[in-house]
């Protein structure tokens, strides 16, 4: 499969409100595999235009931990504190400041997007930053990313999450999603977390661990309406 041009794009972006609800893509993948190149064509697809086809409209929050997720922003914030959403902006990015890498700050977060009255997409540029408010730890208000990616879907809050290193977030986060972008992994515990959740085979029998299966950029992608994965890059 490869992908050239908005309308192939949109058949792989997840919906923010779909027959599904909101939906979640993870994107997996070593440093300069293609990730945040795939991520800036699927965010390509979302906007705010009145005519805007339904499953692709709402605002877009671009989580950016390491500051380095070039796209065009109509502002930036610092702190959880200054995040304000707004519905005439069609994209905002947030590169947290070292002092807000807590869980409690982390949960702030996610409990303001999760709250917001309009259709969101959520992009995360590398979901490991988020590692304080993985897991069981309990929070006065309850866990909000997990919040976030559950009770999210019957509110229009869509995610995208992108890691490095999947084997580093946590199972229950991965197998949210129901779209799959997975690039080359160089260690057989990241293929293995990915096997475990997209499936062993792809469509035409390749085994997913197999780490020499995927040439340059290419990707498996595995979308709802898919039982196996397919190989796929983008050309364009
Ligand atoms: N499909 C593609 N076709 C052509 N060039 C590509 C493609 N995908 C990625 N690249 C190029 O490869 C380089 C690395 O890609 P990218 O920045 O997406 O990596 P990444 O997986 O996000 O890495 P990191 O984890 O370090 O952020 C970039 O210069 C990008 O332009
Ligand atoms: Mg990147």
């Amino acid at each position: 499969m490869s992908v050239e041009g908005y309308l192939d794009i949109s058949v792989i972006a997840p919906r923010i409100q779909g027959d599904r609800g909101a939906d979640r893509g993870f994107i997996g993948g070593r440093s300069g595999s293609g990730k945040s190149f795939l991520a800036r064509r699927l965010l390509t697809v979302y906007g705010i235009s009145k005519s805007h086809p339904k499953e692709f409209f709402g605002n877009l929050f671009i989580i950016d931990p390491n500051g380095n997720f070039d796209y065009p922003v109509d502002g930036t914030f610092e702190t959880v504190d200054e995040v304000r959403l707004d519905p005439k902006a069609r994209a905002l990015r947030y590169i947290p400041k070292p002092d807000q890498y807590t869980g409690e700050k982390w949960n702030e977060l996610w409990e303001k997007l999760l709250t917001y009255k309009h259709p969101l997409m959520t992009y995360v540029d590398e979901t490991r930053a988020m590692e304080p408010v993985f897991g069981r730890r309990i929070f006065e208000r309850g866990n909000q990313l997990n919040a976030y990616l559950t009770r999210g879907r019957a509110r229009g809050k869509a995610a995208i999450l992108g890691a490095q290193r999947p084997v580093t977030i946590p199972r229950d986060i991965i197998g949210q999603s129901e779209w799959y972008y997975i690039f080359d992994l160089p260690l057989e515990d990241d293929r293995q977390t990915v096997a475990g959740t997209m499936g062993e085979f792809s469509a035409d029998g390749e085994r997913i661990r197999d780490r020499a299966q995927l040439k340059r950029f290419e990707f498996w992608f595995k979308g709802p309406d898919l039982e196996f994965p397919v190989r796929a890059q983008i050309v364009k």
